[in-house]
């Protein structure tokens, strides 16, 4: 089979936005402790933090961390977590049914994140709390000083304000399993609300409505549409959150899940325009995926675990690579829709359905899927061009004919280098595809990476760390300005050129 990709400069092409490459981590199983956070590991700094770990969320490219949840949040009073260490109450945590010591806060958690060069966003509890806790939050974490709020997070410590730009209205509301589920009408108003109050504090934060907890959700499309005629003047973004799997072995519609989040993010945006329009708004309210990834829901490798106890495993998915080819392509999805979609985080980042994992006292690895994860963030930059592919499609039980091959790339004026983004969906041909450079200055290829194995149910674990890494051996040429590469089945490809 072939495939033909011709790239062309486009004086509208969209910025790469370094926000896209945003991750997440919430208070749930060791996403946090015995995870990121493990004070007696031997690589562990004076703060308890573990070095290996801020290496390789360094090297994973992370832009923004989104924190502390996701459904932990809908339950979480942030005072818990700052002050003294032994003071610090342990709770009851409803959303996932696990004990939470508060032993990493607000406070430690900006420092990770001042550590790991990453932008914080935060998340706000409106289920179990409301407009008043929120301002607090926002007092104690952002303003200078002078104020009791303030000056208690000066008396914790941290004496800068933490200046924490984004800021997401509740999680997932819509989703019975969330604590203080809401209808969109109710929970619109209450977002308005809470985000013109926090506003009154600083009118430049960035604030974002929930949308749908996925685009299979009965209410899609009306929940985004009623969230927003209600918050529209209020807040910058709505979210999606979208989770993928493969189901009863059938790779070739799991490998086209980007086909979803397509469609997710094309019915939001011309949602948001329909309600831009009806309220004859200048603004365009923008889309923060603030969840997504691959994650076997319903089989955790964990679930002989007890209720209410410290330190339990939970989503620990082992990730193979299938799973990391179609994390490239979700990326690649994400990307090409960087006119709308302004932020993203792949949930989540530490050991919880993680491309970071590590053992308590012992090592920290790769899973497969942070090679496409940090390649791409890598990779990508100045802006986006949307080829067109010219390619077959193939049938899948799940999203209908899908084309073979998906392809995004970017080009960076100063850099004066492209870099081509490819995934081959197809589980058993090889694709040999040709990219015609077209008037792109660059003439040589610098580098190619890709992610395939014959065995696409390989994995890394602790015993075999580095059974699966990125390869760079690809047979690929360029000639007369045309990029010639063979793509292996189930693949993902970076290729750089300059
Ligand atoms: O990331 C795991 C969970 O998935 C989050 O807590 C929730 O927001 C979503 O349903």
């Amino acid at each position: 089979t072939t495939a033909r990709i011709a790239l062309r400069l486009d004086p509208c092409a969209p910025p790469v936005r370094r926000r896209l490459f945003g991750s997440f981590v919430e208070h749930l199983g060791r996403g946090v402790y015995d995870g990121l956070y493990e004070p007696a590991h031997p690589r562990a700094n004076s703060e308890g933090f573990r070095e290996d770990v801020i290496d390789l969320v360094k090297e994973l490219g992370v832009s923004t961390l989104r924190y502390p949840g996701g459904n932990f949040v809908s339950g979480y009073r942030w005072e818990d977590g700052v002050g003294p260490r032994d003071q610090r109450p342990v709770r009851l945590d409803l959303a996932w049914q696990m004990l939470e010591t508060n032993q990493v806060g607000l406070d430690e958690f900006a420092r990770f994140c001042a550590l790991t060069g990453t932008e914080l966003m935060l998340a706000v509890n409106l289920a179990t709390r409301g407009i008043t806790e929120a301002l607090d939050l926002l007092e104690y974490a952002n303003h200078p000083s002078g104020t009791t709020l303030s000056d208690q997070r000066i008396a914790n410590g941290s004496p800068e304000p933490h200046g924490i730009r984004m800021w997401c209205l509740g999680n997932e509301m819509d989703g019975e399993w969330q604590i203080g589920f809401m209808e969109p009408e109710e929970y619109g108003r209450l977002a308005a609300r809470t985000a013109s109050a926090m506003k009154k504090i600083d009118p430049t934060l960035e604030l974002v409505a929930v949308g749908s907890s996925y685009s299979g959700m009965p209410r899609f499309g009306e929940w985004e549409r009623i969230v927003l005629e209600k918050a529209y003047d209020y807040v910058d973004f709505i979210s999606c959150h979208s989770y993928y799997q493969e189901k009863d072995g059938d790779l070739g519609s799991f490998l086209a899940s980007s086909t979803d989040m397509d469609h997710f993010i094309d019915t939001v945006a011309a949602t948001i325009d329909h309600v831009k329009l009806s309220r004859r708004s200048e603004k365009t309210v923008q889309i923060s995926f603030d969840e997504w990834n691959v994650w076997y829901q319903g089989a955790d490798p964990h679930p002989e675990r007890e209720l209410w106890t410290l330190g339990a495993r939970g989503l620990e998915d082992v990730y193979s690579v299938a799973d990391g080819v179609v994390v490239g392509s979700l990326l690649v999805t994400l990307l090409r829709h960087s006119d709308r979609v302004a932020a993203a985080s792949m949930a989540q980042l530490v050991n919880v359905i993680a491309p970071i994992m590590t053992a308590p006292g012992g090592p920290a690895w790769r899973q497969t899927t942070f090679f496409p994860f940090a390649t791409t963030s890598r990779m990508a930059s100045g802006v986006v061009l949307r080829p067109r592919v010219e390619v077959e499609t193939y049938a899948t039980a799940q999203h209908g004919n899908v084309p073979l091959v998906d392809a995004v790339a970017t080009w960076d004026e100063d850099a004066g280098s492209a870099s081509v983004f490819l995934v081959n969906r197809s589980v058993d041909e090889s694709v040999t595809v040709s990219i015609d450079l077209g008037d792109i200055p660059v003439t040589r290829i610098a580098e190619v990476q890709s992610l395939w194995d014959d065995d696409v149910y390989a994995r890394n674990t602790l015993e075999h760390p580095e059974r699966v890494r990125l390869r760079d051996d690809d047979d690929v040429v360029v000639h007369d300005g045309v990029v010639t590469i063979t793509l292996h089945p189930v693949s993902w490809t970076a290729i750089g050129l300059a």
